[in-house]
């Protein structure tokens, strides 16, 4: 049987979790909208996932929206996960993802998520995207005072810059910080560094960039052979080791993915192949 063998990581030094977690997002309908074909069928990944070892689920309230967050409380116990929710993103009737980061919008949609998940306060409650139309720091201070309400347990910041995270630090303990990231795509190595030094949670978004993992993927191929292994988990379990602070959240809608990325963390990389990958990955 396959199980969650990654360590685990204290977020604020408070809640541990396995730091192979589970993103949610795509189990709602096409393009991240509406209901998916079969609630079932999503409702039995989230269990599979918990029943791995996976305790540490990703979602927003803009998935869906709101399909994520109740496909979550439908499917589990969440006060035995820890679940990260996010706001900050809208969806518009062209179905694009648009930054809303006023503060009253943000604290209104900690009382919806909250709901939605079914908890009296919201594990980890993220800042989806900074929205340029509102001052950032106004943004975090609703996050902070959310925290400070005991809507929230902690907060944590997505899509940001370095400057943005010591920003942030000025007005509530940041737990977590999620960019896009991957073996293939270290634009944001900085951010993490930053994560490293005030030990904060690291999650990277995209971390098997959906399948394409560009000019990598040879290497890849070549140490999943040695561990009779896929690409993919060769790609997560390098995320594992490139840091203490990293929190993958591979995201599927099948038991076999899901089966295969939590296996994934039982995968220990030799120096050697952890070199030639973290080389060919190089910006
Ligand atoms: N903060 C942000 O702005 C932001 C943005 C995007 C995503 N996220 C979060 O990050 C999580 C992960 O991101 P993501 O879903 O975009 O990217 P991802 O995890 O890199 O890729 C997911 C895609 O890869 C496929 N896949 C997963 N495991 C696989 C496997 N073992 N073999 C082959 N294909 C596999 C999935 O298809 P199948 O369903 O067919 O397995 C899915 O299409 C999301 O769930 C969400 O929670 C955050």
């Amino acid at each position: 049987m396959v199980s969650n063998e990654s360590d685990t990581f204290e977020l604020n030094g408070e809640v541990p979790i396995h730091r192979l977690g589970y993103g949610a997002m795509r189990i709602t309908g096409e393009d991240i909208i509406g209901r998916p074909d079969d609630e079932e069928a999503a409702h039995e990944v989230l269990q599979h996932a918990v029943d791995l070892g996976v305790d540490f689920i990703d979602t927003a309230d803009s998935y869906g929206p709101g399909v994520s967050e109740r496909l979550i409380r439908e499917a589990l116990d969440t006060d035995e996960v820890v679940v990260a929710t996010k706001a900050g993103l809208l969806r518009n009737r062209e179905g694009e993802w648009l930054p809303h980061g006023d503060p009253d919008y943000i604290r209104n949609q900690a009382l919806v998520s909250r709901d939605r998940l079914g908890v009296d306060s919201i594990d980890l409650y993220q800042f989806h995207r900074p929205d340029p139309d509102t001052p950032f720091e106004d943004s975090v201070v609703a996050f902070a005072e959310c925290k400070d309400e005991g809507l929230v347990d902690h907060v944590g910041l997505s899509n940001v810059s370095v400057d943005q995270l010591e920003t942030a630090r000025d007005h509530v303990e940041v737990a977590t910080v999620q960019n896009q990231y991957n073996v293939g795509n270290r634009e944001d190595e900085a951010v993490l560094q930053a994560c490293e030094e005030y030990d904060i949670g690291f999650m990277p978004w995209f971390p098997l960039a959906a399948g394409d993992l560009g000019g990598v993927e040879e290497v890849l191929e070549d140490v999943a052979a040695n561990h009779d292994a896929t690409r993919y988990q060769i790609a997560l379990a390098w995320l594992l080791e490139h840091s203490d602070v990293t929190l993958p959240i591979p995201g599927t809608s099948s038991l076999d993915h899901l089966e295969e990325n939590v296996a994934a963390s039982g995968i220990e990389l030799e120096d050697e192949e952890y070199t030639r990958l973290t080389e060919a990955g190089a910006p």
